[in-house]
C-alpha cells in the first residue's frame, strides 16, 4: 500500500482548515508541513504555531519536514506542537544517531531526508533505526519543481539497504515535483509514500488526483 502525503505548501492558506478536510475527504494518509528557515534553504515557510493549529483540527498523522539548520534545536519544539513524524535534513545533522535517538525517545517517528545530490551511502549506519527516509527528488526550498529522474534509482538503492538490515517497517516517502506522470516509476522502484503538493493542490478533484497518482 502507498501513502499520499499532501504537502500543505500548495495548498490555500486563507482556507487551511477547509484544504485540510478536502485532503482529508479525498483519501489523504499524512499532512506534510515543510517547515523552512531562509538559511538551510532559500525560502521561508511556517512553524509550530501553524502546526500546533492544524493539530486541533485532523486525526491524521502530522508529517513535518524540517529544511533549517540545526535541527536537533527545535526537535522537542516541533514535536510539541503536533508532529506525528519529524524528518530532518542528513546535511543538517552533525550528529544524525543522536538526533534518530532524540526524536524516537519523545515518541515520535523519526525521519531522514537527503538532497538530490547526497549519496545514501550516508544512512549506512543508522538505516537500521530510522522509521522514514525521505528522499529528495527536487533541491527542496520550493513546491512547483520539475522532478529529478536519478531519483528512481535511489529510491531503489535505499530499498535495498533497508532489506539488506531487516527494517522492514521503515517508509520511503519521495518529495518534489510528484505528478501522475512520474509516481508509478517511483512505486515501482519502492517508494511507499508520495509526497505531493502542487500537483494535488491544483486540481480540481483532490480525490481524483490522489486516485490518478497511485493508479487505482
Ligand atoms: C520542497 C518541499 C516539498 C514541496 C513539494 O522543498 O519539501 O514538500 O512542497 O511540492 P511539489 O509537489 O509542488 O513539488
Ligand atoms: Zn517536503
Amino acid at each position: 500500500m502507498v501513502l499520499i502525503a499532501p504537502s500543505i505548501l500548495a495548498a490555500d492558506f486563507l482556507h487551511l482548515q477547509q484544504e485540510i478536510k478536502a485532503i482529508e475527504d479525498a483519501g489523504a494518509d499524512h499532512i506534510h508541513v515543510d517547515v523552512m528557515d531562509g538559511h538551510f534553504v532559500p525560502n521561508l515557510t511556517m512553524g509550530p504555531v501553524i502546526i500546533s493549529s492544524i493539530k486541533k483540527v485532523t486525526k491524521l498523522p502530522i508529517d513535518v519536514h524540517l529544511m533549517i539548520t540545526n535541527a536537533n534545536c527545535y526537535i522537542d519544539t516541533y514535536i510539541d506542537s503536533g508532529a506525528d513524524l519529524l524528518t530532518i535534513h542528513q546535511e543538517s545533522s552533525l550528529h544524525l544517531e543522536r538526533d534518530i535517538q532524540k526524536i524516537k525517545s519523545l515518541k515520535a517517528k523519526a525521519g531522514v531526508a537527503l538532497n538530490p545530490s547526497t549519496h545514501e551511502n550516508t544512512l549506512a549506519y543508522v538505516i537500521h533505526e530510522v522509521d522514514l527516509v525521505l528522499v529528495m527528488s527536487v533541491n527542496p526550498g520550493f513546491g512547483g519543481q520539475s522532478f529529478l529522474p536519478k531519483t528512481v534509482e535511489k529510491i531503489t538503492a535505499i530499498k535495498n539497504m533497508l532489506e539488506r538490515v531487516g527494517n522492514k517497517n521503515c517508509l520511503i516517502s519521495v518529495d518534489g515535483g510528484i505528478n501522475d506522470k512520474n509516481a508509478q516509476s517511483c512505486i515501482n522502484a519502492g517508494a511507499s509514500c508520495l509526497v505531493a503538493g502542487s500537483y494535488i493542490f491544483s486540481a480540481h478533484d483532490y480525490q481524483k488526483a490522489i486516485k490518478d497518482l497511485i493508479g487505482g
